[in-house]
């Protein structure tokens, strides 16, 4: 029982006893909820805006709506977005901690563990931050994929000039869904 709150003490770091309101799992788990919803509403969006207009009003949809769902989804205190090693938009790039993270990730794939599976939380200079690998699905292809219909690439060359998220193939670690909030 000392060793378990000891351990407890020790995964917590700095933090003082006060400071922890709610344990580690417990905000693993609020974490986590905010996710699929998040997901849900990207994926529909996507796919709505594809419906309707095609792949080219997909993408600019995509960049138009993608922050906007993502700040949607933060409830404070927790700010919900989406990250990767290769990235589209350079204002989803990864800050040292994800980077590391996507790194360990991708090694955890390497070795077989399920995409599904693979996620990570950490306390980091006193925020709770949580990542969950999100797979390239058959849906993701079109626009991430390695045959990128010509049209759709040079409006995704137009709009991100600097694109590193393609070539993926089906099953391939994509990147992760990326959360934070303070602790208080
Ligand atoms: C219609 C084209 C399209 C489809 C389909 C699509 N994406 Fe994207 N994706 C984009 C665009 C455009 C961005 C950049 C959004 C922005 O500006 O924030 C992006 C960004 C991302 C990012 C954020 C990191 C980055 O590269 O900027 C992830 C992660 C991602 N997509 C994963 C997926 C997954 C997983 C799927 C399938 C479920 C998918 N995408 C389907 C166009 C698409």
């Amino acid at each position: 029982m000392r060793l378990a709150i000891l351990s407890t003490f020790a995964l917590l770091g700095s933090l003082s006893l006060p400071s922890f309101a709610a344990d580690p799992a417990a905000l693993a788990r609020e974490g986590a909820a905010l996710i699929p919803p998040f997901a849900g509403q990207l994926l529909e969006t996507v796919q709505s805006a594809m419906k309707e207009g095609g792949p080219t009003q997909a993408v600019e949809a995509c960049q138009l709506l993608a922050p906007q769902i993502a700040e949607q989804h933060s409830q404070s205190p927790w700010q919900i977005g989406r990250t990767a090693l290769k990235v589209r938009n350079p204002a989803n790039a990864p800050d040292a901690w994800e980077r590391q993270v996507l790194k360990q990730f991708a090694a955890r794939a390497a070795a077989g563990e399920p995409l599904s599976e693979i996620k990570h939380a950490e306390i980091v200079d006193g925020e709770f931050r949580l990542m969950k690998a999100i797979p390239t699905g058959e849906a993701c292809l079109a626009c991430h994929g390695s045959a990128i219909k010509p049209e759709l690439a040079a409006v995704i060359d137009q709009r991100y000039p600097d694109d590193q998220a393609r070539g993926f193939a089906l099953g391939d670690l994509r990147g992760a869904f990326s959360l934070r909030r303070t602790l208080d």
